[in-house]
């Protein structure tokens, strides 16, 4: 946990040595804190005169003093959890402790701890307004990064995802000013209701306009919208997320999606702004700054603060996204000390997890082309429309769009082990390819004990010398296998029909393709 004398020790000599350090544009090494010798994003809020009052990542340190826990993960096997911590004071993530905790089983995490030390610590969401709960807990493993050329680990949000806390200490209420930022991947993202990270309802209702102010990112055009097809970064205010001043579209609010990208949103009295950038270089661009929507409820607001993520404020639950840091702060910050945040940001070092495997690059796209001959050569493997089972089928550059979509998996790390894979569909996000009864289906992660588990399989060369065959984690005696059209896992031979020694070499192995869709 926080050591609180150090951290008032720290934060005291931080925040003159940030002060010089922004009037001087500098933004790491301050003289004379051996134990922080770079500086957070919290100490140039601070710095600015506008302190943190949650600061959450699972990736690094949001204070060049903090020595605390990211976050807590529980696993499947034995429901223990274990806080992951940081290498180093001030420094990155610990992912090591979640591989080794985790190993074989899989893990959720279950808290994200606050940095700022007012205990604002985010939790699984409870049922709301819109949508029953508790919500699920993201995988561990799912969304793998590096930072500062260390491994670690975001947030990944399936829909049904979401973290909350209704009973927070200092977070803006009413009209009073607060700002805020996030490091989403620009790249995860869909059009349902709602991807936030900020400030909401206490009681996960729906109380009326103004009652939130959180960011939103995603390419719902239910209230606004901004240029081109989205994604978007938009502000959740309740009933609108809005790209700027009154609902609706606003040309200024850009199409983002780097793959790590900064949003960053600020409210005061009858002011806003919405600002933005690559989380991996450049500034910050500005896409609306200005006053309160004028319907009714925005002109005071009437903040609450709650804090979620992944979620509306109604506890809404369909949306997706990946979350690498976030705070919120209390005061109005300035563009200039956004603008110090954004070059630290930049100076962490964002680049994409190296879990790769071949061609089966997590957030590639792929299909999955059979290679027994002479039935099935050219048949991939897809998801059947008619149910949630998994199957092959002949697929060709005349076969229907619906069908082409069908047959194709973006790779993701896999759930129960980021260095083997999962599959998640292309057309059916948050879905993934798993086994029960070791017959293969197409089904949301629920953050269930087995789900990741039997939504992992790891690449190995070809049982026929041909192509990659994929072991089940859990069983690692069985394949991902076709037998009769059909996808299982299976063992070479066994007692299940589809264990039939008879082509089970070629049955389990797999080409590679470009994706059909
Ligand atoms: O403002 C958009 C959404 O509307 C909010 O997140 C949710 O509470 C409501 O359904």
């Amino acid at each position: 946990m926080i050591k609180p004398s150090i951290r008032r020790v720290g934060r005291a000599l931080l925040a003159v040595g940030a002060t010089a350090a922004l009037s001087l544009g500098l933004l790491t090494a301050t003289a004379g804190t051996s134990q922080a010798a770079t500086q957070g994003p919290c100490d140039l809020y601070r710095a600015g005169g506008t302190p943190c009052v949650a600061a959450h990542s699972t990736t690094r340190a949001l204070y060049g003093a903090y020595s605390g826990p990211l976050y807590q993960v529980r696993r499947a096997s034995d429901n223990a959890t274990r806080n992951i911590g940081l290498l180093s004071t001030g420094g990155y993530a610990d992912a090591a402790a979640q591989d080794s905790f985790c190993a074989g089983t899989g893990c959720v995490i279950t808290v994200l701890y606050d940095q700022s030390g007012r205990g604002n610590h985010l939790t699984q969401a409870p049922a709301g307004g819109a949508a029953g709960g508790p919500d699920n807990l993201a995988n561990a493993f799912e969304a793998p990064v590096t930072v500062g050329g260390h491994k670690a680990y975001g947030v990944y949000v399936a829909p049904g995802t979401g973290y909350r806390n209704n009973n927070t200490n200092g977070i803006a209420t009413g009209d009073q000013p607060e700002g805020m930022y996030a490091i989403f991947d620009g790249t995860h993202f869909n059009g349902g209701c709602c991807f936030d990270y900020g400030n909401a309802e206490t009681n996960n209702l729906d109380t009326g306009n103004g009652h939130m102010e959180a960011l939103y990112f995603g390419d719902n055009r239910s209230w606004g919208s901004g240029s081109g097809n989205g994604p978007w970064v938009m502000a959740d205010l309740e009933n609108g997320l809005f790209s700027g001043v009154n609902r609706g579209p606003n040309a200024n609010d850009p199409s983002v999606n780097n793959r790590f990208l900064t949003a960053m949103l600020k409210g005061g009295p009858n002011q806003w702004a919405l600002r933005g950038g690559d989380a991996r270089s450049g500034g910050l661009s500005t896409f609306y700054s200005g006053a309160r929507p004028n319907a009714t409820g925005y002109n005071p607001m009437h903040k609450e603060g709650a804090i979620i993520l992944g979620i509306g404020g109604d506890n809404s639950k369909w949306a997706q996204g990946t979350f690498y840091e976030g705070v919120m702060t209390q005061g109005y910050p300035s563009d200039a000390t956004e603008n110090a945040v954004q070059a630290n940001i930049t100076a962490a070092g964002y680049t994409s997890g190296s879990t790769g495997t071949g061609t089966l690059t997590p957030g590639s796209r792929i299909s999955l082309r059979a290679t027994t001959a002479p039935c099935c050569t050219s048949h991939y493997l897809r998801h059947d429309d008619a149910d949630t089972k998994v199957v092959i089928s002949d697929t060709n550059s005349s076969s229907s769009a619906t069908d082409k979509a069908d047959a194709t998996w973006i790779v993701r790390a896999g759930l129960a082990d980021s260095s083997c894979v999962s599959f998640e569909s292309a057309n059916n996000p948050g879905r993934f390819l798993h086994h029960y009864n070791y017959e293969l289906y197409l089904d949301f992660d629920n953050g269930a004990g087995s789900f990741a588990q039997d939504s992992t399989f790891c690449p190995t060369g070809g049982n026929s010398g041909t192509g990659t065959s994929f072991q089940s984690v859990n069983f690692p005696t069985k394949y991902l296998r076709h037998y009769n059209y059909t996808a299982y896992i299976a063992s070479n031979g066994g007692s299940n029909s589809w264990d039939s020694s008879a082509s089970w070499a070629a049955d389990t192995s797999w080409l590679v393709a470009q994706p059909w869709g």
